[in-house]
């Protein structure tokens, strides 16, 4: 069975990584709270130029498998993984907020499958994967796990799409 996946945060690693796992086949909810973002998405465009982006996420919008929303309810229960790509901005002191980790962290914890894995993909410094188990208090069979970056992940370095 093909497996339900949730991208929270429809920025430059949350919309690539949710478009591409849509053309791989996958079913795609992807969570953004900025309307104007979630429109453009909607439309079947990117907010932002990448090359041949924009094919990948019209066919993923036209074929039903990327599902924009701004709605964890409506798309975290039925995910098998929910990836976290939301932003991390710098303080003024040069360490991450983490405040979007942590909230989106502490949202989707509570509405999560039992057995789902929850993937950290933002960011973020060594050990914050044990603060959200510790802060949220994360049950036994939700695994929370930390990928550092992916074919999927676009970098400043190199063309996502290509
Ligand atoms: N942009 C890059 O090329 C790049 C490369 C490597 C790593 N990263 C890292 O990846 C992470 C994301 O970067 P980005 O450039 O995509 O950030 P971004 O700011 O473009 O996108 C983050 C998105 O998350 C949304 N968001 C905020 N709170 C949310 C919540 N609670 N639930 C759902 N969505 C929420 C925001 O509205 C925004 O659209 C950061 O940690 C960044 O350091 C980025």
């Amino acid at each position: 069975m093909t497996s339900t996946i949730t991208v929270l945060g429809a920025g430059y690693v949350g919309l690539s990584t949710a478009a591409l796992l849509a053309q791989a086949g996958f079913k795609i909810h992807l969570v953004e709270p900025n309307p104007t973002r979630l429109d453009t998405i909607k439309q079947g465009r990117s907010f932002f130029f990448e090359a041949g982006l924009d094919p990948i996420i019209k066919l993923g919008i036209d074929s039903g498998n990327l599902l924009p929303t701004d709605s964890y309810e409506a798309s975290v229960p039925e995910s098998d993984f929910v990836f976290s790509c939301v932003g991390t901005p710098d303080n003024p002191d040069g360490s991450s907020n983490l405040s979007y980790v942590y909230g989106a962290a502490e949202t989707a914890l509570r509405l999560m499958q039992p057995n789902a894995v929850y993937i950290q993909k933002s960011t973020v410094p060594v050990g914050t994967g044990k603060v959200i188990i510790d802060k949220f208090d994360v049950e036994p069979g939700r695994y929370v796990g930390s990928i550092a970056s992916s074919a999927v992940a676009p970098t400043k370095q190199c063309s996502l799409v290509s």
